[in-house]
């Protein structure tokens, strides 16, 4: 019997195993609140695979339908998600990119080879002016990721005044080149990764570099939000030193952290996206946890520099799953299949980002198309959505609410010598008053109880995202096999009961 038959069919007796414990939730409606940024739910648009070129450019006169060369249908799914803000180039790539390749009439862009990511064509059709008027449509805010590892200051600085200028030269230019009125540039990183793919550089070195790339990284008008490259999840230190600079403290606004999930830790043999066993369903629950223990160092080390401006935030610039490519396919340059694992990552990460709120001011999942834990998947003209496309629309409610402080006991799930909570929640209140809670049930085989009881209310309605096995997904040919569906639970006479089942993400508003 092939593996992956094996797995589904276990997974599918084990549907049926039942609540086991329950769940009980202790809230204070009156503490203190934190604003959940929308920001947390930012995406990632780096030009890597066919993210760019096919999942969301496909130019204006490509046969599937578009609107001044977006792709339509992948437009209006982002649409629906409200994304607050999209970071571009890169990643790795930023550092590689220069503007003026990407500006000017399509025939007379420079084609160049994405050296960091396959050695694909890059043609620069989708440059500056496409990114910045696809997020205005969108209603986002724009993240750009400066080029420290290839570029110079004064690059930097002519590619900001180029966006955002008035008057002059440059504003000029722009205009001949389509846009009069200047761009936003809301949100700015000065280099990516600066302990490896941004240059390989001691926290001292890029602190020194930052300092003179930040100094004339200025737009006309509001100036925008600087965030240094900060630490991944194993070298905390990186960002101790950066802040420790003597002159960082006056040049940015907040520091990035990027934490990927690996199924199995390793870099070399990461896991598979489908057809994998459930140890690696356990550790991939065991590792997406850590984000908090990762978090909370970086709040440590943040506390310690007293310089910082006031609302100094923590920019968890690239999160996700990374697994394993299917070579035997082919893919692009980070393509993989997402899955319901994916979603309970998802929704864990969420849930954790949530609790962090104060700290937390802006989140990028790893990334918006075709690439790595994507939205949307594309194949020439078709488009699926994924699982954790439907967890990032069932959690709108959450952004620009008011995090309310929860704790909760949680049954275990275990197997092997891995032991996790099973239940991962965490509630707010939205803008006209009513309270949500996001609940993850990460346990690969049991449903749980959770008792809502605490927030007192009659009635919980939301939905509910679960699947069969371990490895569910949305294929182009069985779109919809992985989809939220609603749920309503009553309460029965002063009890509100949630059961939760295996594998799943439910959001409720309580009433
Ligand atoms: O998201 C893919 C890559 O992961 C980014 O380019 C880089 O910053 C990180 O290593």
């Amino acid at each position: 019997m092939r593996p992956q038959l094996a797995a589904s069919l276990a997974c599918a007796l084990l549907w049926a195993i039942p609540a086991t414990a329950q769940t009980r939730i202790d809230v204070d409606l009156a503490a203190q609140t934190h604003t959940i940024a929308p920001e947390i739910y930012g995406q990632f648009l780096e030009h890597v695979g066919t993210q760019p070129y096919g999942g969301i450019w496909v130019g204006p006169d490509s046969d599937i339908p578009n609107t001044d060369g977006i792709r339509d249908d992948v437009f209006g799914a982002l649409k629906t998600l409200d994304i607050p803000v999209i970071r571009w180039p890169g990643g790795c790539y930023a550092d590689l990119y220069h503007w003026r390749d990407g500006i000017g009439p399509h025939d007379k862009r420079p084609v160049r080879v994405n050296m960091v990511w396959g050695g694909t064509e890059e043609t620069n059709a989708f440059g500056s002016h496409e990114f910045f008027n696809l997020a205005e449509r969108l209603g986002a805010k724009t993240y750009l990721n400066l080029n420290l590892g290839t570029g110079t200051p004064a690059e930097a600085a002519d590619w900001l005044e180029y966006l955002t200028a008035e008057a002059g030269d440059r504003a000029a230019e722009r205009s001949a080149n389509g846009r009069e009125t200047p761009y936003k540039v809301d949100f700015l990183s000065i280099g990516n990764e600066t302990w490896g793919c941004g240059g390989a550089l001691t926290a001292g070195a890029y602190a020194d570099l930052y300092s003179q790339y930040a100094s004339f990284a200025k737009t006309a008008g509001d100036q925008p939000v600087r965030i240094l490259s900060g630490a991944h999840d194993g070298n905390p230190e990186y960002t101790d030193t950066l802040l420790g600079h003597p002159y960082i403290a006056g040049l940015t606004e907040g520091v990035s952290l990027h934490v990927y999930t690996l199924p199995t830790g390793e870099w070399s043999e990461k896991g598979a996206a489908t057809g994998f066993p459930e140890a690696e369903w356990a550790s991939t629950i065991k590792r997406t946890l850590r984000m908090e223990d990762v978090i909370a160092d970086q709040r440590a080390i943040i506390a310690r520099h007293e310089d910082l401006p006031d609302g100094f935030g923590l920019y968890v610039d690239e999160w996700g799953m990374w697994v394993d490519q299917d070579e035997a396919k082919n893919p692009p340059a980070l393509y993989q299949e997402g899955t319901i694992r994916d979603a309970v990552v998802a929704g864990l990460n969420l849930n954790i980002f949530h609790r962090n709120a104060d700290l937390v001011k802006m989140t990028n999942i790893a990334q918006m198309v075709n690439v790595l834990q994507a939205m949307i998947l594309t194949d020439g003209p078709d488009m699926v959505l994924t699982p954790t496309y439907h967890v990032f629309e069932m959690y709108k409610p959450f952004m620009g609410a008011e995090a309310l402080p929860v704790s909760y006991t949680s049954p275990d799930y275990t197997l092997g010598d891995v032991t996790v909570p099973a239940i991962s929640l965490s509630a707010a209140r939205t803008a006209d008053g009513q309270l949500i809670v996001a609940l993850v049930n990460a346990d690969a085989k049991a449903s749980h109880d959770v008792d809502l009881t605490a927030f007192d209310a009659k009635e919980a309605e939301g939905h509910l995202l679960t699947a069969k096995t371990m490895d569910a997904r949305n294929t182009f040919a069985d779109p919809e096999a992985v989809h939220s569906v609603p749920m309503t639970v009553k309460a029965k006479g002063k009890k509100l009961v949630l059961d939760l089942p295996p594998r799943s993400i439910a959001v409720v508003v309580l009433k």
